[in-house]
């Protein structure tokens, strides 16, 4: 049986601040299961002092350790518990994770530093040495980096070989070089695995250091190819494209099923969508919008920061609105964004909500309510959020980029698709799509009903890619 190890900052339901903690929350599961028995998969989390109690008190205490980092040694206790067939392991230091946020603090590089380190010091303890360890996005970096450096020669170590995953190129982990050895415990001498441009950059050593590379689709790993996607990385990529692939995401289809999600105001399906309609009033009664069951509710729910094409959607906003539609904005980020979508929500009260928060359960009532879900992305390494607004009915509209040219087709296309694309970065195109879904919607009943059944029953799930994944694990021992 071959042993993987996830390592990653977030997973779902313990600990969650977007795509990343849905992902390591259901693929190690998905990819248990595709192996029949073949795969024995264990994730490796902090240990948050924002995860919830009722999972908290699931928690086993295994041990506790000494790590050292650099001229620190601090204490580390390892929890663990299972979940759908998978053990996580938590690494325990309250100084580095009991904080108010996952990210966002000054000190974001010394801890997960000291969480990599960690990762590596418990395997013995644990009593599991991986064939794999695969880690995901920056904050696990290290590992990757450590396990060539400090670990290839330690006896159990040396076999293990490593995967790392890109779920966001923008994000990659940059520091300056005074804090080389007080902090990353790296020596001169390795300072050119983690030197990019003058500064460390923890994910340009992980592409580096590990034996094959993954992002979340295949268009997005040919696009961080370039300048224009490659956050600065594209030289690197370029150096190690042979190990690169991409690998589409999908997601938990029994956590998004509308049929039996307990979040919902009434439960509904492709075959028989009738609940679908009392979801939508119920969600303009809550939001005190008009219930206008004929009016078409366009949701986006994103994370608001630039390159989610937010600017596209301000600058289009009072032309959307002054269509007959609904709009709603979940999520929350930069001050710009939530403050323009505040004061557009005060200028059109009858037709605009903004919802300025991250809330799982929310997002799905809404999600539930709409019938067309906007996702204009700039870049988008994946996005899962098309696939969920897919799966509840509210049909995508969405730009032609990484995961979501993976993900959705245009239903003009001859042979059909299961939403609304368009290509060039601009508010004007943006407006074509969702003018051409209103159209389909307003003048063509049968017709938007038919591309809402091919929307919820589209296969998002995550046979595929977990099948790829094995795939890859195998070629690697
Ligand atoms: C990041 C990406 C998103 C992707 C998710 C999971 O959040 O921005 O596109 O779906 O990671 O891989």
């Amino acid at each position: 049986m071959k042993k993987i190890l996830f390592v990653a900052s977030e997973a779902l339901p313990f600990a969650s601040s977007g795509g990343l903690g849905d992902v390591i929350g259901s693929l190690p599961a998905a990819i248990a299961e595709t192996s029949a028995g073949d795969c024995d998969v264990r994730v490796v989390l902090p240990l948050y002092g924002t995860m919830e109690e009722k999972y908290r008190a699931q928690l086993t205490f295994v041990q506790s350790i000494t790590v050292n980092l650099a001229w620190r040694k601090q204490y580390c206790g390892i929890f663990t518990c299972e979940r759908n067939g998978v053990t996580f392991y938590f690494v325990d230091n309250e100084y580095y994770f009991k904080r108010d946020s996952l990210y966002g603090q000054y000190d974001d590089g010394e801890r997960y530093a000291f969480f990599c380190k960690a990762v590596l010091e418990l395997l013995p303890v644990v009593d599991f040495m991986p064939d794999v360890l695969h880690a995901h996005d920056w904050q696990s970096a290290l590992t990757v980096i450590y396990l060539k450096y400090k670990y290839g020669l330690v006896p159990g170590y040396s076999s293990v070989k490593s995967v790392f995953t890109i779920h966001n190129i923008a994000y990659q982990g940059v520091y300056g070089f005074d804090i080389l050895g007080d902090v990353f415990e790296l020596i001169p001498g390795e300072s050119s695995v983690v030197d990019y441009s003058g500064s460390i950059n923890l994910m340009k050593g992980a592409i580096v250091c590990a034996d094959a590379v993954t992002t979340v689709s295949p268009t997005y790993a040919r696009e961080i190819l370039s300048p224009k996607f490659s956050g600065g990385l594209h030289h690197v990529l370029e150096l190690h494209k042979g190990k690169l692939r991409g690998i589409l995401n999908g997601i938990d289809t029994a956590y998004y099923d509308p049929e039996h999600d307990p979040e919902l105001f009434a439960n509904y399906s492709a075959g028989d969508p009738a609940g679908k309609a009392v979801n939508k009033a119920e969600l303009q009664r809550m939001l005190s919008l008009p219930e206008s069951p004929d009016t078409p509710v366009i949701a986006i729910v994103s994370r608001l920061a630039d390159h989610k094409g937010l600017d596209l959607v301000a600058l289009a906003a009072d032309d959307i609105l002054e269509g007959s539609v609904q709009l709603i904005v979940l999520g929350k980020g930069e001050y710009y964004y939530e403050n323009f979508f505040y004061h557009l929500a005060q200028r059109y009260p009858n037709k605009m909500s903004a919802l300025l928060v991250y809330n799982k359960d929310l997002s799905k009532k809404v999600y539930a309510g709409a019938d067309m879900f906007l996702m204009p992305s700039k870049t988008e390494p994946c996005g899962l959020s098309q696939m969920i607004a897919s799966r509840y009915g509210a049909v995508p509209i969405v730009r032609e980029t990484g995961g979501l040219y993976d993900s959705i087709r245009d239903c003009g296309w001859p042979d059909g698709g299961n939403g609304f694309t368009f290509a060039p970065y601009s508010a004007w195109e943006m407006l074509g799509a969702v003018r051409r879904a209103e159209a389909m919607y307003n003048e063509r009943p049968d017709q938007w009903r038919a591309l809402r059944h091919t929307a919820m029953t589209y296969d998002f799930t995550w046979n595929r890619s977990a099948k790829q994944y094995i795939e890859l694990y195998g070629e690697l021992n």
